[in-house]
């Protein structure tokens, strides 16, 4: 039995290890089953930047754009949808889909927020944009 095992272990310092490669980042964020699709087709146009100016995140100076400065920071000059998808999921909460700071920061009464209260409830278009918000993770 030895010398059988002493002829293995050349072999077996010459196992080759396989590269997994790098972590994938999102390893852990939060994944709405809309998924990408969903944030681009209705979240950025509905919520993060709607025909209203006055509304979304990415009005300029101090919000959410390249000059914005804050945490949450979208690619608008071009728009990037991988990066700003990848933004979002930082404040998503899969478990409870209502406590997404995405959604809490904006929404009246609830986190404090620089950029103010966005949605307020009873306005039918903060409330259509809120229920719609809320349809990404369905
Ligand atoms: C629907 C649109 C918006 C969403 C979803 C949103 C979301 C958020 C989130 C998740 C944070 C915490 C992460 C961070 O610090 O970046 C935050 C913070 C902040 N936001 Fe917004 N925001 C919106 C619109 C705006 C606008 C229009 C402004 C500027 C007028 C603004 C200004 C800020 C500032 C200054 C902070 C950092 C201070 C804080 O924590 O409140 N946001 N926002």
């Amino acid at each position: 039995m030895g010398s059988r095992f002493l002829a293995l272990v050349p072999l077996l310092g010459g196992c080759p290890t396989v590269d997994l490669g790098d972590t994938p980042t999102d390893i852990g964020l939060c994944n709405p089953a809309g998924g990408i699709e969903y944030f681009e087709a209705m979240i950025w146009p509905e919520f993060v930047r709607p025909a209203d100016t006055m509304k979304g995140c990415t009005r300029t100076g101090g919000c959410h754009d390249e000059a914005g400065g804050n945490a949450l920071g979208f690619r608008t000059q071009p728009v990037d949808f991988a990066f700003n998808y990848r933004q979002a999921q930082v404040f998503l909460n899969c478990g409870t889909p209502e406590a997404s700071q995405l959604l809490t920061k904006p929404r009246a009464g609830l986190d404090a927020h620089g950029g103010g209260d966005l949605f307020v409830a009873g306005n039918a278009a903060d409330d259509a944009a809120v229920a719609s918000f809320l349809a990404w993770f369905d």
